[in-house]
């Protein structure tokens, strides 16, 4: 990367971007887990710069909340009624030169020194870039940084060839190959329109030059606005260098108008995440169907199946295996972790644990080594222990579990009253029935048993088993009489009135079983379809007489 510090790197993002038709700024929308201008921003704080301005206009308020969110030392500029690129940079400049001389002023009136004279703000390189384009990156930066440097530059912008360069400033070379100027799109004669080399939209200027020329731009152009592209002709006409720095990967450069743009973008965006990380050594089944965003962090030997999405602050560790079909946000998974048909965020898993089918992990969930969160499980604020399982068809929230203890299936943590939530705790080595409600808070204490059905409304000291759910009681006929003239009722009245005993009272399929278990041999039950497979069906026309009993 470049020695060079530049004193600024200015960001344009006044415009409103009339393409994504759209209730929010062009540059807030997103690609591969940041905001366009949130691209623009990472490529700027590689170059490591004195300052970071951004020019805000259309929803300034939130552009610049936004932008100080990522970078709360970011100078915030207004741009005014004046429109154009050129002005962009012109309020850029005004306000960083203010700013320097307010931090002298300041750094003065702290010393008992005398005070030393202001200076004249801005001074050295100043790196202007567009929000809109983002692909561009620190290196590309870097190294025209460096060229402007080394060669001793007035300005040098970078450039690229299109095979379309429908829209864009040309960069009108001179005979030696310097250049000459930009000429905008709507402004170009004919023959300019046929040159293919177009202006990315991205410079450095030495800041003395910039002052000067932004001094003498005008407006008079097709479009009535005061073009930053005019510096360049300008800079050439007081003697300065003006140099091109050509990239031949056009994407790097490409801005984003409207939806479909972008969505361009975001694939070949995506393309290059995935291919980074499968040369790093990681297995994606699928790189069509999975979709990384730039801050996830991969290990080697992690596996990816079809149909997953990383976002955020994901980081997967060697030998993890996620996917199919699984969208995790700000997941830590750890070490030869499994995470199948998941959606996660906020969460950590441990190493060698599994998650899923069909999961859904919310903040705070964290599974320790070898847990287990299995099926049709919800988790919220959960921390569940090494070796701890809530496997099938349960909500843990706001519950810690400690280690080695089983949550039975179908478990709910009632953690909610209606006013306020409160939390649970299960100790280690115990085993929960299915189907139990902790009604929090409540406190499970080591090496406890539940019953079946329990619902734990008191704690349960170590080593109790609890049960709740009374001893089961028949009532007889209750169907027939509080549920007449439905087909339970029709079934009851025909179980009866065919007189069956009470074994055959069970419906086919317990019948069935019964037999079975009583002899492995035993022919289909008598009185079901023949077939123990078979529900038991009645015929519609049946009455009682047509009954299939020997
Ligand atoms: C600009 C260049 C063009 C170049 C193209 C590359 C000028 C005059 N033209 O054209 O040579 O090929 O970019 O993409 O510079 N902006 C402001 N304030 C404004 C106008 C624009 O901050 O008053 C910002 C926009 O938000 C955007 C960037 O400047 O981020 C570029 O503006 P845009 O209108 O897209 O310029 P282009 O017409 O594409
Ligand atoms: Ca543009």
């Amino acid at each position: 990367m470049t020695s060079a510090q530049p004193a600024a790197v200015i960001v344009l993002a006044a415009g409103e971007g009339t393409r994504m038709k759209s209730a929010t700024p062009k540059v807030l929308h997103t690609l591969a887990g940041r905001s366009m201008v949130g691209h623009a921003l990472a490529a700027a704080q590689g170059l490591n710069p004195e300052r970071i301005a951004v020019v805000v206009r259309f929803e300034r308020d939130k552009v610049a909340h936004h932008v100080l969110e990522i970078l709360p030392d970011a100078v915030i500029v207004d741009q005014d009624d004046v429109p154009g690129t050129g002005r962009a940079v012109q309020c850029a400049v005004s306000v960083l030169d203010a700013t320097i001389h307010a931090a002298e002023a300041a750094a003065n009136s702290g010393s008992t020194q005398n005070p030393l004279p202001l200076s004249d703000g801005l001074s050295g390189p100043v790196v202007v870039v567009s929000g809109d384009v983002p692909m561009l990156d620190a290196e590309t930066l870097a190294e025209l940084l460096d060229a402007h440097v080394t060669d001793g530059n007035a300005v040098t912008v970078l450039t690229t060839e299109l095979r379309d360069a429908t829209g864009y400033g040309r960069i009108v070379r001179e005979g030696d190959g310097s250049v000459a100027g930009i000429v905008e799109h709507k402004d170009a004669t004919p023959e300019q329109l046929e040159i293919r080399e177009i202006n990315s939209g991205t410079y450095v200027f030495d800041s003395a030059v910039l002052r000067r020329a932004l001094g003498s731009v005008d407006r008079n152009n097709a479009q009535g606005e005061v073009y930053l592209t005019d510096v360049l002709a300008l800079a050439r006409a007081e003697g300065g260098a003006v140099r091109a720095v050509r990239t031949d990967d056009p994407w790097l450069v490409e801005g984003a108008n409207d939806r479909a743009q972008m969505s361009v973008l975001r694939a070949e965006f995506n393309r290059r995440i995935t291919e980074f990380w499968m040369k790093e050594g990681v297995t994606i089944v699928d790189p069509a169907t999975t979709w990384i965003d730039v801050q996830v962090e991969l290990e080697q030997d992690v596996t990816i199946l079809p149909g997953t999405q990383l976002f955020g602050e994901t980081v997967v560790r060697t030998g993890a295996v996620v996917g199919p079909d699984t969208t995790l946000e700000n997941v830590v998974i750890e070490s030869n972790a499994t995470v199948t048909r998941t959606h996660g965020s906020d969460s950590r898993i441990g190493e060698s644990a599994t998650v899923g089918p069909f999961a859904y992990l919310r903040p705070g969930t964290e599974l320790g080594v070898k847990g287990k969160i299995g099926t049709f499980v919800e988790t919220k604020n959960a921390k569940i222990g090494n070796g701890s399982k809530v496997p099938h068809l349960s909500y843990a929230g706001d519950v810690e579990v400690g280690e080695a203890t089983n949550i039975g299936a179908g478990s709910i943590f009632v953690n909610y009253d209606g006013v306020n939530k409160h939390r649970s705790t299960v100790g280690s080595f115990s085993r929960t029935g299915a189907n139990n409600l902790f009604i929090a808070p409540v406190h499970i204490g080591d090496g406890v048993y539940t019953g079946a059905g329990t619902v734990l409304r008191k704690d349960v000291p170590a080593g109790n088993l609890a049960v709740s759910a009374g001893a089961q009681r028949n009532i007889e006929g209750w169907v027939e009489r509080r549920r007449p003239e439905t087909d339970s009722a029709r079934a009851a009245a025909k179980a009866r009135e065919l007189n069956l005993t009470a074994q055959n009272t069970l419906g086919a399929q317990a019948r069935a079983e019964l037999a079975r278990a009583e002899s492995p041999k035993a022919a289909p039950v008598p009185n079901g379809n023949g077939n123990a497979n078979q529900s038991y069906t009645v015929p519609e026309t049946s009455t009682p007489s047509e009954g299939n009993i020997d």
